[in-house]
């Protein structure tokens, strides 16, 4: 397969919500560019869960389901791309994200771990790519495994988004989504440092840019997130769920630290508004490197994270 499968869109869109329908919670744009570095530092703080996730999928997929071909939608910097191609040796993976740099990344992921003729990209912006009721753009073949993980819900039409993922499925095939979950622990309920409770206010000033967000969407359509169900409507069997959990207790590595420090950079730049005084005074001495008390210091840090995935198989016949 051709490393750069039909690439020769990539850079055809701008890929990004240009819309701002705040209430509050700021600026809903997402210029995932330059979240390039931020989105692989994610996941590789995460591979112990990807890794355990893409485990689970082979065991339930079972040896009578041969996986030759695996779909990433919304791939990101391509590090699970990277994982379902040392996880399914006989695959071939095609990452499809909107955003071109993101491509490249994973590129160059496959590269220097030696699966470069293993992963291919393909640039699509969804959901003017997908291709009617019946499947995305043909141009992306079938496969036996669908993957999507954190990007349905970048979609204004959810079930639309599913329903055509399953139309790529080839008979047995599974989907699997990951979304959803749990919110991210990181810190005890008191840091000694500000107001007690700073993570759960933190999460709820992430749900309203959330809220904002989904509404913000071209063609956004309200549905109840219940997955499940979601799966069942878009013709799936065999629903079912799990979570892998990521459990790396204090004192944290650097590398978790740096992504901390990233997480809190980014909710400090875009929560202000959403959040008293006294905690954005608390995300900027949690941000400040000199600091004894912040992310990239302090002894208590930890990282506590759960990815669920929900799955459903294609009908034989
Ligand atoms: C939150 S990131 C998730 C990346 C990766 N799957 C992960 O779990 O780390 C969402 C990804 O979806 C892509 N994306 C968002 N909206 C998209 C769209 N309309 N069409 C294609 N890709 C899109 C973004 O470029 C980004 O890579």
């Amino acid at each position: 397969m051709n490393a750069h499968e039909h690439d020769a869109s990539a850079g055809r869109h701008e890929h990004r919500h240009r819309h701002t329908h705040g209430h509050g919670h700021g600026d809903t744009d997402v210029d995932w560019a330059a979240l390039a570095d931020h989105l692989e530092s994610n996941a590789e703080v995460h591979l112990p869960a990807h890794l355990q996730v893409a485990d689970r999928l082979r065991t339930l997929l079972g040896p009578d389901r041969p996986v030759r071909r695996v779909l990433d939608i919304g791939s990101g910097p391509g590090v699970m791309a990277c994982v379902f191609a040392e996880a399914f040796p006989d695959a071939e993976v095609l990452a499809v994200d909107g955003t071109p740099e993101l491509l490249e990344r994973t590129l160059t992921r496959a590269d220097r771990l030696g699966l470069a003729g293993r992963v291919a990209v393909h640039h699509t912006l969804l959901p003017e790519d997908l291709n009617g009721a019946t499947g995305i753009a043909s141009d992306l073949g079938t496969a036996d495994l669908v993957w999507s993980s954190k990007a349905v819900h970048h979609l204004g039409d959810q079930q639309g988004a599913l329903d055509a993922l399953v139309g790529v499925l080839r008979p047995g095939g599974m989907l699997a989504v990951a979304e959803g979950g749990l919110p991210m622990r990181f810190l005890p309920r008191d840091i000694g440092l500000g107001r007690p409770g700073l993570q759960a206010r933190l999460d709820a000033a992430q749900e309203g840019w959330f809220q904002d967000m989904r509404e913000g969407l071209p063609g956004s359509a309200p549905v109840v997130e219940d997955w499940p169900a979601m799966l069942g409507r878009a013709g799936l069997t065999d629903v079912r769920s799990f979570t892998a959990l990521l459990d790396l207790p204090a004192p944290l590595d650097d590398a978790g630290r740096a992504f901390l420090h990233a997480q809190l950079s980014r909710l400090r730049e875009k929560m202000d508004e959403a959040l008293d005084a006294a905690d954005v005074e608390t995300l900027d001495v949690l941000v400040d490197p000199a600091s004894e008390q912040g992310i990239l210091r302090r002894p208590d840090a930890f990282l506590l994270s759960a990815v669920t995935v929900f799955t459903g198989v294609r009908a034989s016949s």
